[in-house]
């Protein structure tokens, strides 16, 4: 073995992507495509070795994977949430965990506004008609949509995403509404966006957009009681964490009319199972956890998760850390 520092991918990624890493360090990486929350077991195998962790938000380190690696200096999430993280434990071993905000902001908003338009204005039920030859004439009252331009979209979690959403949702006519802890004065300002309690929120959107970190206190935010104080014609949209929305609260108040329909891209369980019964509601519009799906977006994201891993291997302070605690 060489004396560079010796450091796990967990995912196979583009060459190019991982070319500041592999100039310094010895880098093991994971095949593509592992589902599960562990590692691969070629990569367990060598975590006793390892210095530094990058792994992708499906994987979970927690207490029994950070046992395994004594010699780990620092844990770098290529994604922005890092709940798959025991922050507490990796701060415990003095692990600094690191992320990659603002490089996915814009195109997560883009998804965003892309699913809410596919699910207000029914295009996979329209595009699928016309392929499936139900398109005979053109109707009058034929896929009637909602309308955007007036309406209201409440976000809950007003951080950089949520802001990217509500300035593109300005620029479709919304009104915006918001619920945060936190107020912000500024945006409120900038975006013309109104701070409302979470049941007034839920009470008076049209549309709701959930992008909120999942933590203890998110976790359900969205459930059967939320569900019921929505308007039967509102439309949920998820783009932050599944287990944020109640998954079986959520397939009642479709089937039952509770509310009009949901655009989902981030799920609970995650994978989605193909036989959930989420995907047999009409009214359910599910993408595979793809906001940042978009080649510039993961490349960005991939190299200030390099950058990250890079600065902890060599003992200096990661560029975005969600632990600095580990810093005092
Ligand atoms: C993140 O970075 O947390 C996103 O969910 C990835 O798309």
């Amino acid at each position: 073995m060489s004396n560079k520092p010796f450091v796990i991918v967990s995912h196979t990624l583009p060459e190019a992507w991982l070319a500041k890493l592999v100039e310094t360090c010895e880098v093991l990486v994971g095949p593509e495509t592992a589902v599960t929350p562990a590692l691969s077991p070629e990569l367990e195998a060598q975590l006793p070795h390892a210095d530094g962790l990058m792994t992708m938000l499906t994987v979970r380190v927690d207490e029994a994977l950070l046992a395994k690696a004594p010699n780990l200096r620092v844990v770098s999430n290529m994604a922005v949430g890092t709940d798959n993280v025991d922050k507490a434990a990796c701060t415990a071993r003095g692990i600094p965990v690191g992320n990659t905000p603002g490089v996915l902001t814009e195109g997560t908003a883009d998804l965003a506004m892309a699913i809410l338009l596919a699910v207000a204005r029914r295009l996979p039920e329209a595009s699928r008609d016309a392929r499936e030859g139900r398109w005979t004439t053109w109707s009058p009252t034929g896929w009637l949509g909602a309308d955007l331009n007036g309406a209201t979209l409440g976000i809950i979690g007003l951080g950089q995403i949520g802001s990217a959403i509500a300035h593109r949702a300005r620029a479709f006519g919304l009104n915006i509404v918001y619920h945060n802890r936190s107020r912000y004065p500024d945006k409120e300002q900038a975006l013309k966006a109104t701070w409302l309690p979470l049941p007034d929120l839920l009470a008076q959107s049209d549309f709701v957009m959930v992008s909120t970190p999942l933590t203890p206190d998110t976790h359900h935010l969205i459930n059967a009681a939320a569900l019921q104080m929505m308007k039967p014609t509102a439309i949920l949209v998820n783009i932050a964490r599944g287990p944020v929305v109640d998954s079986n609260a959520l397939l009642t108040a479709l089937r039952d009319g509770w509310i009009q329909a949901a655009a989902l891209d981030v799920t609970d369980p995650e994978p989605l199972p193909a036989d959930h019964p989420l995907y047999a509601l009409p009214n359910c519009f599910i993408t595979p956890h793809i906001g940042s799906a978009a080649n510039g977006t993961r490349r960005a994201m991939a190299e200030l998760a390099v950058e990250n891993l890079l600065l902890g291997v060599q003992g200096e302070r990661l560029k975005h850390c969600v632990n600095t605690a580990v810093y005092q």
